[in-house]
C-alpha cells in the first residue's frame, strides 16, 4: 500500500527567464505538473503547485549584453510573456514567482547564511579566468574558442552547441573572452563549496535504497553520479548579477544560480501563504519536483544535499523528470529559434488551448525523447479530438435538443449492451488514478479519451438516429445514458483539457461531479434542461499547418543563411597583378551536357571557349540538370592545368559560388557576350 500523505506540494522547474517558454518546457515539465495537480485537487487533496521565473544565472547577462539593455529588463520583458503564456494554456500554478522577488533574496540568503554559520561549506581558492580589459572573471560561458571535439571556433566554455560535448574552459583552442574578445589571464578567486562528498552516503541510502520507484530515467542518472563519486561544488560565482553572498570578503561575489533557484520553491510558497513551513517541514507532505531530464542532478543530489545540510526540510518524495521533445526531427534550441514559442501558439490558434496540451500529452517523451510534428498535431486534432471526442458530445447533445427539446430523457430497462458498456465506464475511475498517481500521464490521457470512444461507440452501435421511429422508448435509454458519459467526461478529461471541461459542464449546465463518482449513471438527472449544444472542436485544415511548417522553413533558411555568414572564410594570401594576370578567364557556352555515368555529382560539358571547343568536367550534377545548362554563358579558367577525370580529360574549370546552404551556384554575365571574351 503506497503511504497516504496529508498534504502535496508539488514544484515545476524554474524557466529562464532569457526567453519565451516552449513545447518542449511544456511537454516536459508543465502539463504534467498541471495534470498532476488538477487530478490532486479534482480529489479534494490540500496541494500548492508552486513555479516562477529563474531570473539569475549567466545566459540573462548574456542576452542583455547582446540587447545592450540591463539584466533587469530582461527578465522583466520574459517573467511577463512567460506568466502570461502559462495562464493562456490554463497552467493552474497556485503561484507564479521570481528569483528577483524579495523574498526570495531573503529566503536564499537566510539559507547560505545558515550553512556558513553552520560551517557546512569549505572555502577555497582557485586559478579561474580573468578579463583585464573588462576587469571581470568570466564564467565559463563567456569563455569562447576551438571545440577540440569537433573544431567549432564558437565553442563555449562549458558546452560546444555543434557537437553537444561538454566542456572545461581549459580544453578550448584558443580561448578568448566573449566580452571583451582579449586572451583571458587566470587570477586566483575564494569559493564557498558545499561539499557533495559528506552527504553522499545519506544521498545512497535515501535515493538508491529507499526510492527504487523512481522512474528509470532519474533513478539510472543518480545511480551514475553516486557511483562516479561527490566532490564539493562552489555555489558562489564572480558575477554582477545575482544575489549577493551575504558573507564579509564576498565583494562582487553571487549566489550560484544553481544554489538560489531550487530555493526559489520555497521562496514562493512563503509568497503565498504564511502556512508554507507546513509544506517544507512536515513529513506528512509528499512533495513532488517536476524537471526535464537536464536539472535531475541538481534536484535528486545538489538541492536535497543543501537541504540535508540546513536540517528540518523535508526532501522529495519522487522527482518525475521527462527527457526531450524534439520539432519536425531536429533539436529545440531557444538560440536558434527552432521551437514553437507558446505565447506564438496562443496568438495563432486562439481557442485550441486545450488542442496543445492534448497533443503535448498523448506525445509527451516519458521515457524517450519524442518528435512534435505539424502532421501529428493535425492528425490527432482531426481523427482524435473532432471524430471520436467532439463527434460523441455533439451527437449526444443534438440529439437531446432534437428529440426532447433540451430535456434529459428518463431511463427505461437496461439492456446487456448497456450494461457492458456501463461496466467499461466502470473502469476508468481505478485506471485514470494508477495512471496519474504513477505519472504516466499518456497512458492516463488514454484511459480519459477512452470515456468518449466508449461514448462515441455506444451511439455509434445503438443508433438512436434510427430507432427513434421504431422504438422511441428505447432511445430515451440510449441518449440518458449517452448524457451520463458525456458528464463523467466533464471530470475525467479536467486535468488534460481544463478548458473543454468547463465548456462541457456549460453545455450539460451541470456542477462539475466529484471525482469519487466517475462511472456513475446518475450524474444528470432525468428532466434536467442541458444548455445549447455547441462546437467543441473544429478541424485544422492544411493550410493552418502550412503557414506553420512555412514559419519552421523561414527559421530554417535565416540559420544557414547565418551560419553561412559567420563562416566567411579569412582572405587568401595577398596575390601581384602579375599573379593574377596569369588566370585567363574567359565567358565561354555551354553547348551540351550528359551526366558522367557511375558518378552522383559529375557533369560533362561541351563548352565554346571563344578560343576553341573543348570539355570540362565540373561537379554540380546535384544541383543543374544537363538540359538546364545547355546555352548557357558561364565563366571558365581556360588555362588551368588538364586533368583526368573518370576518364575524360577536363580541360579548364567552371567558375560558381556556394549560397547559404551550400549549394553551388553557376556565376553568369549580367548580359549575353561573345563567347571568348576576357574576363578581368
Ligand atoms: O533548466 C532550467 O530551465 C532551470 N532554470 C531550472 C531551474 S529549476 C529550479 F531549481 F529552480
Ligand atoms: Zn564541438
Amino acid at each position: 500500500m503506497a503511504k497516504e500523505f496529508k498534504r502535496y506540494l508539488v514544484t515545476s522547474a524554474l524557466p529562464y527567464a532569457n526567453g519565451p517558454v516552449h513545447i518542449g518546457h511544456l511537454a516536459g515539465v508543465y502539463i504534467p505538473s498541471d495534470i498532476y495537480t488538477r487530478y490532486l485537487r479534482l480529489r479534494g487533496r490540500d496541494v500548492l503547485s508552486i513555479c516562477g521565473s529563474d531570473e539569475h544565472g549567466v545566459p540573462i547577462t548574456i542576452k542583455a549584453r547582446k540587447e545592450g539593455v540591463t539584466p533587469q529588463q530582461i527578465v522583466d520583458r520574459y517573467h511577463n510573456i512567460i506568466k502570461k503564456s502559462f495562464e493562456g494554456l490554463g497552467i493552474s500554478f497556485d503561484i507564479y514567482s521570481r528569483t528577483t522577488s524579495p523574498v526570495h533574496t531573503v529566503t536564499a540568503s537566510d539559507f547560505f547564511r545558515k550553512l556558513y554559520d553552520d560551517g557546512k561549506f569549505i572555502e577555497k581558492t582557485s586559478m579561474q579566468y580573468y578579463d583585464e580589459e573588462a576587469q571581470t572573471f568570466l564564467a565559463d560561458r563567456y569563455i569562447v574558442g576551438t571545440c577540440p571535439r569537433c573544431g567549432n571556433d564558437r565553442a563555449y566554455g562549458d558546452q560546444c552547441e555543434k557537437c553537444g560535448s561538454t566542456l572545461s574552459p581549459d580544453e578550448l583552442i584558443n580561448p578568448h573572452s566573449a566580452v571583451s574578445g582579449s586572451v583571458p589571464v587566470k587570477r586566483e578567486t575564494k569559493h564557498w563549496y558545499l561539499p557533495l562528498n559528506e552527504y553522499e552516503e545519506a544521498l545512497r541510502k535515501w535515493i538508491l535504497e529507499g526510492h527504487k520507484e523512481w522512474k528509470t530515467n532519474v533513478y539510472g542518472q543518480c545511480k551514475s553520479w553516486l557511483d562516479g563519486g561527490l566532490q564539493p561544488r562552489a555555489v558562489s560565482r564572480d558575477l554582477d548579477w545575482g544575489i549577493p553572498v551575504p558573507v564579509k570578503g564576498a565583494e562582487g561575489k553571487v549566489l550560484y544560480v544553481w544554489f538560489d533557484a531550487p530555493i526559489g520553491y520555497i521562496s514562493a510558497t512563503k509568497e503565498l501563504t504564511p502556512d508554507w513551513e507546513k509544506y517544507w517541514k512536515d513529513p506528512e507532505t509528499k512533495l513532488v519536483h517536476f524537471i526535464g531530464k537536464d536539472n535531475i542532478v541538481f534536484h535528486c543530489i545538489v538541492f536535497p544535499a543543501m537541504l540535508m545540510a540546513h536540517g528540518g526540510y523535508i526532501l522529495p518524495e519522487n522527482v518525475p523528470a521527462n527527457e526531450f521533445l524534439n520539432l519536425e526531427g531536429d533539436k529545440i534550441s531557444t538560440s536558434r529559434n527552432w521551437a514553437v514559442w507558446l505565447h506564438e501558439y496562443l496568438e495563432d490558434m486562439p481557442g485550441k488551448e486545450d488542442v496543445l496540451r492534448y497533443v503535448l500529452c498523448a506525445n509527451a517523451p516519458e521515457t524517450k525523447d519524442n518528435d512534435f510534428t505539424w502532421k501529428d498535431f493535425q492528425a490527432r486534432n482531426n481523427n482524435e479530438l473532432v471524430a471520436v471526442l467532439g463527434n460523441f458530445v455533439n451527437r449526444a447533445l443534438v440529439l437531446t435538443e432534437k428529440y426532447y427539446g433540451g430535456v434529459v430523457p428518463e431511463r427505461g430497462e437496461l439492456t446487456d449492451y448497456d450494461r457492458d458498456t456501463i461496466a467499461d465506464l466502470g473502469r476508468v475511475k481505478e485506471a485514470l488514478e494508477n495512471n496519474i498517481e504513477n505519472f504516466r500521464f499518456r497512458e492516463a490521457l488514454k484511459e480519459a479519451m477512452n470515456v468518449a470512444r466508449i461514448g462515441n461507440k455506444y451511439l455509434a452501435d445503438t443508433e438512436p438516429w434510427k430507432l427513434i421511429k421504431s422504438d422511441p422508448e428505447r432511445v430515451k435509454t440510449i441518449l440518458n445514458i449517452a448524457l451520463q458519459i458525456t458528464a463523467n467526461l466533464t471530470v475525467v478529461i479536467e486535468p488534460f483539457m481544463p478548458f473543454l471541461s468547463k465548456k462541457l459542464l456549460e453545455m450539460l449546465d451541470i456542477e462539475r461531479p466529484s471525482w469519487d463518482s466517475i462511472g456513475s449513471i446518475d450524474l444528470v438527472a432525468a428532466g434536467h434542461h442541458i444548455g445549447k449544444p455547441s462546437l467543441l472542436f473544429e478541424k485544422i485544415e492544411d493550410d493552418v499547418i502550412q503557414k506553420q511548417l512555412d514559419k519552421l522553413e523561414a527559421t530554417k533558411k535565416a540559420n544557414m543563411a547565418a551560419e553561412a555568414a559567420s563562416h566567411i572564410e579569412p582572405q587568401k594570401e595577398q596575390v601581384t597583378f602579375d599573379d593574377f594576370g596569369k588566370a585567363d578567364i574567359r565567358i565561354s557556352t555551354i553547348l551540351a551536357a550528359e551526366r558522367v555515368p557511375k558518378t552522383r555529382k559529375l557533369l560533362k560539358l561541351s563548352i565554346d571557349t571563344g578560343i576553341d571547343k573543348r570539355e570540362i568536367v565540373s561537379g554540380i550534377a546535384e544541383y543543374y540538370s544537363p538540359e538546364d545548362l545547355v546555352g548557357r554563358q558561364v565563366l571558365v579558367l581556360v588555362n588551368l592545368e588538364p586533368r583526368e577525370i573518370k576518364g575524360i580529360l577536363s580541360r579548364g574549370m567552371i567558375l560558381m559560388g556556394a549560397d547559404a546552404s551550400g549549394r553551388l551556384v553557376l556565376l553568369q554575365p549580367e548580359k549575353k557576350m561573345v563567347s571568348g571574351a576576357v574576363v578581368g
